[in-house]
């Protein structure tokens, strides 16, 4: 107590620089976006702080709307995703949901585990529960490094098939609104993305993809 910063200059700082560079090659553009957002593309992604969702995709403000939590969750009863997801889908009309996990995820790391970590557990239970509905992908893969690799894209996948079955995306398929989930994995050691090739747009791809797991 006493020391922490109550002001934390050097962020002001780059914020300043940030905005006269960004207002110096494109005079309009913070007016232009302040008008509307008209973004493309929804980002479901990890909290984690390697994984920035715009920077990795290229995109400016306005381009990606963004929701993020430990371990890139989408939850059925989380009012906070869904309503990302729904004012994504029925008002913005993005074209694409990215679902973007990525290796050397912590949460997933913790879910594996049998320490403690507090309050957090009970999200991380959700990882857990798709590690062991998962089983028998883990059967051969004795390396705990490689455990967690492959569980870091299943549980990518486990979230784009909870995005396709919410009401949301269901009632935007059934009103035949062009709209695709994309199951994306990030690696935070050479800064690729890769596509997990589980893209659904439809309830019957959906179906598809639930039954192969
Ligand atoms: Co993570």
């Amino acid at each position: 107590m006493g020391h922490i910063m109550k002001a934390l200059p050097e962020l002001f700082d780059n914020n300043r620089k940030w905005a006269s560079r960004i207002t110096a090659e494109h005079p309009d553009f913070f007016t232009g976006l302040a008008a509307q957002q008209a973004p493309k593309y929804l980002w479901i992604g990890c909290a984690d702080s390697r994984v920035p969702a715009n920077e990795i995709v290229g995109l400016l403000p306005g381009e990606l709307f963004v929701h993020r939590n430990v371990g890139n969750l989408v939850i059925h009863t989380d009012m906070n995703c869904l309503s990302v997801l729904q004012y994504a889908v029925d008002i913005l009309n993005v074209k694409h949901v990215i679902v973007c996990g990525h290796y050397g995820c912590g949460g997933v790391k913790a879910a594996l585990e049998d320490q403690a970590h507090g309050l957090v557990d009970n999200w991380l239970r959700h990882i857990r529960d798709t590690y062991t509905r998962f089983g028998r992908h883990f059967e051969g893969i004795s390396d705990n490094a490689e455990r967690v690799r492959r569980l870091c894209e299943l549980n990518t996948i486990e979230q784009v098939i909870n995005a396709g079955n919410t009401t949301i995306m269901q009632d935007a398929w059934r009103r035949r609104q062009d709209v695709a989930i994309h199951g994306w994995i990030y690696d935070i050691a050479d800064g690729m993305l890769k596509d997990l090739d589980v893209c659904v747009t439809s309830p019957r791809e959906l179906d598809l993809l639930q039954r192969k797991k």
